[in-house]
């Protein structure tokens, strides 16, 4: 049911901060513009390694829910990590009768596709993210 890794999301005060080290000590350029997501609460850019990504997640408007994070951890640090499912709605349903708690309904994530969120107490404390595997077609511009 689970395909790859996709991204391991981290929460930071400041994205433009954020992405620094990473063209500054590892030399990446490949790193996108940050882009709001207002239903999420979140301000996101994308590191893009060879092997998947890293998310820089920053609190967008009120009440985003990486704001919390934050005051636990204010330097920032780990959020989430995400793997690519084939179809959401049935990774819902399965990870559910499995015992599982999915803490919300599919909603469009960072990368245009479904996502859901599991919670951390199934997995050791990790919060855990599926999202659809985006499909991309001939038409994609991207
Ligand atoms: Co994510």
């Amino acid at each position: 049911m689970i395909g790859p890794l996709n991204h391991i999301g981290i929460a930071v005060p400041c994205i433009e901060e954020a992405v620094k080290p990473y063209r500054e000590i590892f030399g990446i350029t490949d790193i996108t513009e940050p882009k709001a997501l207002p239903a999420q609460g979140v301000r996101f850019a994308f590191v893009n390694l060879p092997t998947g990504q890293v998310e820089l997640i920053e609190p967008y408007g009120d009440n985003s829910p990486i704001e919390k994070f934050l005051q636990k951890f204010p330097k920032g640090g780990q959020h989430h990590m995400c793997f690519e499912v084939e179809d959401i709605y049935a990774a819902k349903a399965h990870v559910e009768a499995q015992g599982a708690t999915v803490l919300n309904e599919p909603r469009i994530g960072a990368h245009g596709t479904l996502v859901i969120f599991i919670h951390p107490k199934n997995f050791s404390g990790t919060l855990i993210e599926l999202m659809e595997t985006p499909k991309h077609t001939e038409c994609d511009k991207d």
